[in-house]
């Protein structure tokens, strides 16, 4: 239903189409994976290392806001629960860098271009983490829209990006129920930890809708990277599943959706929703959201503070490969 809505201005019709182009495309109609050395039109490629690049540098950034909180969880076990999680985004992070590399780009290159915001990172990494209930919704809804939009990308048309997906998945259902986990204890605790759950839920959610993306009528690569199976849905598609599976789990935490428009729509088989604020979406994207300079200031002064021991690396391979030299030419 909603594929419909999506842009098609400026693809390319099948007749217009190179001989290779044609075959490109058909291969990917059958399903079949493209594989890096293989031969791939501009777009795709440049289209691949956008999205795959901006995923990876969200994994990374978004270990900051969790990061915030790991000298201040509650207890022991929390502690250890998220150190492990957010040892795992950066582990995320470095699958998809190694899959954008197979396209051609280098990581030092792809680090640039976050560096001098000539590429985006999710949206929702600029928003702060400002209680320990925030860790509990970050888990529930933010690794819970990530995975709505992974899960399909396990599909997805590049076979490394693929196969990173499998693996990726695997561990943010894990992170998604420990942030649920979280919220089932704060919930169920004091008047007061169960409104700190409240107000995490009520500034989160619309920061969690915006993950999908603009509406579908507003999405610029949506068709494209469709046809392409880059994207296997609509950004609206993925929005409207996961309300209609967080909904149920908002009110089995005995917690509100901030929605008043929130409705149960019979005949779509689906909630009826109110919109996040789109001007507030483009105005983050655009680095004017409540933690954009801080966020990205964090990641420079860590590349820049990381210099000494990258040149250490690069001197040590260096010289090791300068050993090995003699022995490779008898
Ligand atoms: N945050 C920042 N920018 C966004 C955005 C968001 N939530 N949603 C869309 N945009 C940007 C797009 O990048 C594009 O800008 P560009 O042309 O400068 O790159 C513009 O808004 C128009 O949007 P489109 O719908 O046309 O863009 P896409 O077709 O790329 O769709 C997407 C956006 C659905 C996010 C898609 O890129 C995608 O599926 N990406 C892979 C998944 C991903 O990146 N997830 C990150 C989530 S966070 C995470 O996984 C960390 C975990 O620990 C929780």
């Amino acid at each position: 239903m909603y594929a419909q809505l999506v842009s098609t201005e400026g693809m390319k019709k099948p007749e217009d189409m190179t001989p290779e182009e044609r075959a490109f495309q058909e291969r990917i109609d059958r399903g079949e994976k493209i594989e890096p050395k293989e031969w791939m039109p501009e777009g795709y490629r440049k289209t691949l290392i956008r999205q795959i690049g901006q995923h990876a540098h969200s994994e990374i950034v978004g270990q900051l806001p969790e990061g915030n909180w790991i000298t201040r969880a509650p207890t022991l076990e929390r502690k250890a629960i998220l150190l492990a999680k957010v040892q795992d985004e950066a582990g995320h992070g470095l699958y998809l860098y190694c899959a954008a590399e197979t396209l051609g780009v280098s990581r030092d290159e792809l680090m640039e271009r976050l560096h001098s915001g000539k590429m985006k990172y999710s949206s929702i990494f600029n928003y702060p983490t400002l209680t320990w209930a925030d860790m509990g919704a970050v888990g529930w809804l933010v690794d819970g829209a990530a995975i709505m939009n992974q899960v399909p990308l396990q599909r997805t048309s590049f076979g490394p990006y693929s196969r990173a997906m499998i693996r990726i998945c695997k561990e943010e259902s894990f992170h998604q129920r420990q942030g649920y986990a979280v919220m089932m204890k704060m919930a169920a605790g004091t008047p007061a930890q169960k409104a700190m759950a409240q107000d995490a839920l009520n500034r989160l959610w619309y920061p969690s809708l915006m993950m999908f993306g603009p509406s579908d009528k507003d999405s610029v690569h949506s068709a494209q990277s469709m046809a392409w199976k880059i994207k296997m849905n609509t950004n609206d598609e993925l929005r409207q599943k996961f309300v209609d599976q967080t909904v149920p789990q908002a009110r089995y935490l005995g917690l509100t959706v901030p929605d008043p428009e929130l409705k149960w729509n019979e005949e779509k088989g689906g909630y009826d929703f109110s919109e996040p604020d789109w001007s507030e979406f483009f105005d983050v994207i655009a680095g004017n959201g409540p933690c954009n300079k801080d966020r990205l200031g964090a990641r420079v002064k860590a590349w820049d503070d990381g210099a000494w021991f990258r040149e250490g690396l690069v001197a040590h391979a260096e010289k090791a490969a300068a050993r090995r030299a003699p022995i490779a030419a008898e």
